[in-house]
């Protein structure tokens, strides 16, 4: 897909094929911490559910968008366990979207459709609202492409999760492929490229485990602007990295 710029304000990413740029760099798992929602409404004065409100459709656009490049799997940051510490109508408003978002979820064409995994413990979200995720887990498992949605989730409450889940079959001693194994994204590759918006520089106990060779693309862009533009950016300056997962290199 040709993406262009503006001719005054040129950057690297203008006239790049990004489709190309995304087979070639082998980014195949991309996820997203999308931070900034509040900061974004507090500038135009408004309330910070209206943030989360166009945070949700630039999450929709973002997910078709990487999708259409040819990335296979996609995993958002939507909702962590810490987050049911914020007021009670900003919880409820994050809910109502989540809930609206689900009832359409399914309405792309059958060829953009993909399937929908929530990672985290759904216990928490109540018996609609989880039941509502299961469905939709089962309707879409059979497509190729995956969102992870990350809905209720704590990277370390996920390792103690599946460190208890493999310690069901019997073993006395686990290893890493049994953690792994266990995890809510344990049919998932581990993200190649990890994506924070907002400014913030940390990982706020997201994909702790899967993200050990991870590589990181911080911006100050606040989530409800992220653009395909925005996207592209990140998915070239991965694709520059050198990737040596703890060896060498052309050694
Ligand atoms: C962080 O921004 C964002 C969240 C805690 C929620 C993310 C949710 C969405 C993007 C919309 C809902 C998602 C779906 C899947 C429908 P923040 O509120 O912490 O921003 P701030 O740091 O500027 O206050």
């Amino acid at each position: 897909m040709l993406f262009k710029k503006k001719q005054k304000n040129k950057t690297e990413t203008e006239n790049v094929d990004i489709k190309e740029v995304v087979e070639n760099s082998g980014l195949t798992h991309i996820a997203f911490i999308m931070d900034g929602n509040g900061r974004w409404a507090k500038r135009r004065s408004l309330p910070r559910e209206a943030g989360h409100k166009v945070g949700a459709a630039t999450f929709k656009k973002v997910v078709k968008y990487c999708s259409d490049i040819g990335i296979d799997t996609i995993t958002v940051y939507a909702f962590s366990t810490e987050n049911w510490s914020r007021p009670k109508r900003e919880v409820d408003a994050l809910m109502r979207l989540l809930d609206e978002y689900i009832k359409t979820a399914n309405d792309e064409d059958e060829e953009n459709r993909v399937k929908y995994i929530f990672l985290g413990d759904k216990e928490a979200l109540g018996e609609e609202l989880k039941s509502k995720c299961l469905q939709l887990e089962e309707f879409t498992a059979h497509y190729k492409k995956t969102l992870n949605v990350a809905l209720n989730y704590g990277g370390r409450a996920e390792i103690v999760h599946a460190v208890n889940e493999a310690l069901k079959s019997g073993k006395t001693e686990i290893c890493e492929d049994d953690i792994s194994a266990n995890l809510y994204t344990a049919n998932s590759p581990d993200p190649d490229l990890i994506v924070r918006t907002a400014g913030e520089v940390r990982l706020s106990n997201f994909l702790m485990w899967q993200s050990a060779y991870s590589e990181f693309y911080f911006t100050d862009v606040l989530w409800p602007d992220m653009s395909p533009e925005e996207v592209n950016k990140a998915i070239i300056d991965f694709s520059k990295r050198k990737r040596n997962f703890g060896g060498v290199k052309n050694a």
